[in-house]
């Protein structure tokens, strides 16, 4: 079972972590599109075209499923992709509701959806989340967060600052949808700020939705991985070293 993996840039490879960790795949193939990131600031139209364009590489192995990491890509370019591909498409919109869904005792629970900017403004997470019942919705860009997360600083003042800056204003919620490839990388520290809030990981909820939608059940040895960039690959693997702590891509280099 081979899976593509798709992404703006370097974030997806934290939804690539659960896939490898869960061990749904023999082989996963990586696409960043490093050379446009970010995704989250552009149109639709755009979103969906650079996707189409990734599809197209795509094309070239043989995969089972593809899965776009990003919720850039989730929000806009699902149905399009879907309708050109020779194999499955997911995002991660919907399973990231349904991993909500799953876990929220109550309709009443009150979410807060971080995302870029396009996929707040795309309303798609609230409205998968109204059409399961679910009214008490704040959704927010944080986007000072996704050069914060490119810069390593996962902890720290410039973070906190932007937390305090984004946040101020925000009731602490019950549920958390990290709704951004690179939000994982700070869930602690959004944790802290918010200590009560469950946090929802696109990585995890992929994960549960293959399981679950897909009856992905079979489990690997290992996942092998291939990471391919459309600018600066090394960077990519050196990325990729660094946040699946894997001594093996770091002694490819
Ligand atoms: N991968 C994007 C997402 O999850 C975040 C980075 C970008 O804006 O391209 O929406």
């Amino acid at each position: 079972m081979r899976a593509g993996v798709f992404d703006s840039g370097v974030g997806g490879l934290t939804v690539v972590k659960s896939l490898r960790s869960h061990r749904l795949f023999s082989e996963i193939i990586y696409f960043g599109d490093t050379a446009r990131v970010p995704y989250g600031v552009k149109d639709k139209n755009t979103i969906i075209r650079y996707s189409l364009e990734a599809l197209e590489f795509f094309k070239n192995f043989e995969i089972d499923i593809m899965i776009a990491a990003c919720n850039s890509v989730s929000a806009y370019a699902i149905e399009e992709l879907r309708h050109n591909a020779p194999f499955k498409v997911s995002g991660v919109i919907e399973p990231g509701v349904l991993a909500l869904k799953n876990r929220a005792p109550s309709k009443e629970s009150s979410i807060l959806i971080l995302g870029t900017r396009a996929t707040i403004a795309s309303g798609k997470y609230e409205k998968l989340l109204r059409a399961y019942g679910f009214e008490n919705i704040t959704a927010l860009a944080p986007s000072l967060f996704v050069p914060i997360v490119e810069e390593g600083l996962f902890e720290g003042a410039v973070l906190d600052t932007a937390m305090q800056h984004y946040f101020a204003e925000i009731e602490p919620p019950d549920f958390i949808i990290l709704g951004c490839t690179h939000f994982p990388l700070i869930a602690e520290a959004i944790g802290r700020y918010f200590p009560e809030a469950i946090l929802i990981h696109s990585g995890d909820a992929i994960v549960e939705f293959l399981e679950r939608e897909h009856r992905l059940t079979n489990r690997f040895a290992n996942t092998q991985l291939k990471l391919f960039a459309s600018e600066n690959p090394e960077h990519l693997k050196k990325t990729a070293a660094l946040w699946l702590d894997d001594p093996t891509i770091a002694a490819a280099l």
